[in-house]
This record gives C-alpha cells, structure tokens and sequence, in this order.
C-alpha cells in the first residue's frame, strides 16, 4: 500500500512513521509512505502556500495552485487546464477515484473501523493535509475525492489525523502486525468493544484472573470472552449493539443481563 501525503509541515511524520510497527512494515515493503512538501510546488519568490480569504474575515486560506500542482505531479495527471492557452470553455475532470485523494477537515466523514477497511482495499491513497482556516473551496470540488474527519473537535491541521488513517489502515494489511489473526478481534472490528485482556502474574496484589482462563478449555474460554465483549459493549457503548450483528446466543444473554439487573432492582 502506497500513501501519497501531501503537507505544509513535512517533518511531523517520521518520528512516528520510524518506529515500531509503522517502521517494520515499511521496512519489509508492506507500506510505502511518501511525503510531499506542498511549498516545493510554489513558483513565487516567498513560497507561498497561503492567503487571506475572499469577502474578509480572520484566518488565511491555503490556495489552489501549489496543492493541484503538487498532487498533478506526483499522480502524473495531467493537467487538466494548460495555463498557456484559452480552456475557459473546458470543465477540467476530476482525478480517478480508483487513486482516493483524500482532504483531512473535521467536515469530513468521520473515521472508523470500517473506513479503515474500505481503504485497505486500496493500492495507493493521497492523504491531503489541511492548515489555517481552511482550503480553498475549489481544491474540495474540483481534486479531492472524499474528506475524511478523525472526530468532532477541531485541529490545527490534518497532519495526526493522517497519521491516524495511516496506522488504523496499515494494521489491516496481511503481514504488518506479528499474528495474522490481530486484528480480527480489535474493539469494532466485530461492532463490539473487544474483552478484558490480562497476562502473569495470576495474581497480583491480591486481585486474581479470572479463572476459566486458567482452564485450557477453548469453548469455554471462547464464550467467556464473547460475553464480557458483549457486557462491555452494554456498559461502555450501547450505541454499537444496535448495529452489531448478534448470535441467538448473544441475544439470549443480553436478555439474561436485563432479567437478572430488573430482579435486583
Ligand atoms: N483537521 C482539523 N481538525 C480535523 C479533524 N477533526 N479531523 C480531520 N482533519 C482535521
């Protein structure tokens, strides 16, 4: 999978993309992270990437020419108007959306798992990071293909939150993390939170692991672990089993859950 990030602030991402996971797979060839400096695509004295926005207002805007030059370039599109000539009557048309150029703003979808997976399917993704107030509008209407927000709050850029979409889609990628089944059962992978984990000691401070994990017995752990996903879910984000998809088995013991919290009341 090869990311194209596109940015005004190009040394935020090796410090994170040089260790750990991120660097072993990028290491063995899984992932490929290119990261482009927006103002090398400047032509004017001062390299700039940015201006006050048309009607007024606080803030500056980034602007259109450095951000479709940049990404053009590196896609090997071509551009779509010749400056040189009159195509006043031409509608440039937008990139292939096989190759998604995706702007990060808080405007955007908002993130999750199964977003994740939808782009892991992907060969190549542009990543378009934001800055000041905004982008200029046409860079949203006439370059990208999705916009993508990583929560309801709102940065200085979209610099972590690529670095989100980046690693939330990498660990999807056969190889990158150690067991191939690791993220099979990730909170939301399944629509369910995932449950407890615990390692040595059995006891520690005199708080003891649950014992059937002690047992070697897989069903019964296996049920075990689906419940407490199920009670955690319940407590934590009843929104999500709504969606989740459940067995008669879950049913069964939500409806237990219920029976058994009424009685005690
Ligand atoms: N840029 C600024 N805030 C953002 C957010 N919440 N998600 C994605 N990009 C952003």
């Amino acid at each position: 999978m090869q990311f194209e990030v596109f940015t005004l602030l190009p040394e935020i991402f090796p410090p994170y993309l040089d260790n750990s996971i991120m660097k072993r797979a990028r290491e063995r060839g899984l992932i490929d992270v290119r990261v482009h400096n927006i103002r090398d695509y400047t032509h004017d004295k001062h390299h700039t990437t940015d201006d006050t926005p048309y009607g007024g207002g606080g803030g500056m805007v980034m602007k259109p020419e450095p951000v479709f030059e940049a990404i053009e370039t590196v896609l090997g599109l071509n551009a779509p108007f010749d400056l040189a000539q009159d195509n006043s009557d031409q509608t440039p048309p937008k990139p292939d959306s096989i190759i998604p150029i995706i702007l990060l703003t808080p405007q955007g979808r908002v993130f999750n798992q199964s977003i994740a997976q939808e782009l892991s399917q992907h060969k190549r993704i542009v990543l378009l990071c934001g800055r000041y107030e905004g982008v200029d509008e046409r860079i949203r209407e006439h370059l990208v293909t999705d916009e993508i927000s990583i929560g309801d709050y709102v940065l200085t850029g979209g610099e972590l939150p690529s670095l989100i979409l980046i690693d939330a889609i990498s660990r999807l990628l056969p190889d990158v993390l150690g067991d191939p089944t690791g993220a099979e059962d990730d909170s939301h992978a399944m629509g369910l939170l995932e449950y407890p984990h615990y390692t040595r000691p059995p006891e520690f401070r005199g708080w003891k692991i649950p014992e059937v994990l002690l047992t070697g017995a897989h069903a019964k752990i296996d049920k075990w672990r689906r419940e407490q996903a199920l009670l955690r879910t319940l407590k934590k984000r009843p929104d999500m089993l709504e969606k989740a998809e459940l067995t008669k088995a879950d049913l069964k013991f939500l409806k237990n859950l219920e029976s058994e919290e009424r009685s005690e009341k």
